[in-house]
């Protein structure tokens, strides 16, 4: 089917306390892994894309090549940019059909990430594109997002519902503890807070980093009011071992269909668990 604005999906999410299950995409292997086991699972899904990736595809290549696989399963398939700081950038995908977008404003300082945000829901909403937002800072590195533990900041409650109230914005990714990329140690969540925002807000929150996190505490995000979470560093991990281990057994390999294959096949696992954990299998038959 077509690409879908997102935001009815996680409100559903919401509604029913599930999660929608967003990827991280760097080439055709990667959208068609996502978006086939997504349909395996019978469940909507959000593809999403870093301004890295957005370098290296190009955008009008990416969003053709999204909305192609889309049309070919009967699933809802949202596209959604990820931590993007242009606001150029951000009008640029959504012409050529991106129908969620996120303006990263939180490196700045709290009214200028709330100028900036308020200008991107002005554009977005008028063209029904959806909007998230960060609030606090999440740690760790994300292409070429990088932040040190000594930046990273966690979400302020009272300021998030002011935040939300100032920009109109769709959706809010929490900094609560995760990080991107590999974690070090044990990740030490703040579930309380997540709490205490949730209480406080009436609309879909967003767990960033929640690559390499367990299960458990993933459902426990879901539990306390998580409705989206972003998966990246797994996928990417999962592709390279899949490539790596067809070179170990044969490095005189060279057919593309083989190795490439094989990593397709890797990322449609994870997905498929991942979407499993999220409750969301199913999902896209009662929407
Ligand atoms: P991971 O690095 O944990 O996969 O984080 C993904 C993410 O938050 C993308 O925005
Ligand atoms: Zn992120």
């Amino acid at each position: 089917m077509p690409l879908v604005n997102p935001i009815k999906l996680m409100k559903v999410a919401q509604e029913r306390g599930l999660c929608i299950a967003a990827f991280n995409v760097h080439n055709l292997e990667t959208v068609q892994a996502v978006i086939d086991g997504a349909a395996k699972q019978r469940s909507p899904v959000i593809i999403q894309t870093t301004p890295g990736t957005l370098r290296h595809t190009g955008i009008p290549q990416i969003a053709a090549c999204v909305k192609a696989a889309a049309e070919l399963v009967d699933i809802p398939v949202g596209l959604h940019v990820d931590h993007c700081s242009s606001f150029e950038t951000i009008v640029r995908c959504i012409r050529h059909g991106y129908t969620s977008v996120m303006i990263d404003g939180s490196h700045l300082p709290y009214t200028e990430n709330v100028a900036l945000v308020r200008e991107v829901v002005k554009v977005a909403h008028a063209a029904g594109v959806a909007v998230e937002a960060e609030l606090g800072r999440i740690g760790g590195s994300e292409d070429d997002l990088m932040v040190d533990d000594t930046k990273a900041a966690l979400t302020d409650p009272a300021e998030a519902e002011a935040f939300v109230e100032a920009t109109q914005v769709d959706t809010l990714a929490v900094a609560i503890g995760t990080a991107h990329g590999q974690y070090k140690g044990k990740p030490k969540l703040d579930f309380p807070r997540l709490s205490a925002i949730r209480n406080r807000l009436n609309l879909p929150l967003v767990l960033h980093g929640a690559s390499g996190l367990a299960h458990e505490v993933i459902r426990e995000c879901i539990r306390r009011g998580i409705n989206k979470i972003n998966i990246a560093t797994e996928l990417k991990d999962s592709m390279a071992e899949a490539i790596k281990e067809c070179f170990c057994k044969d490095p005189t390999e060279t057919d593309p269909r083989r190795y490439m294959g094989a990593a397709k096949a890797a990322v449609e696992k994870v997905v498929r668990e991942k979407i499993l954990l999220c409750g969301c299998s199913g999902l896209a038959d009662e929407l």
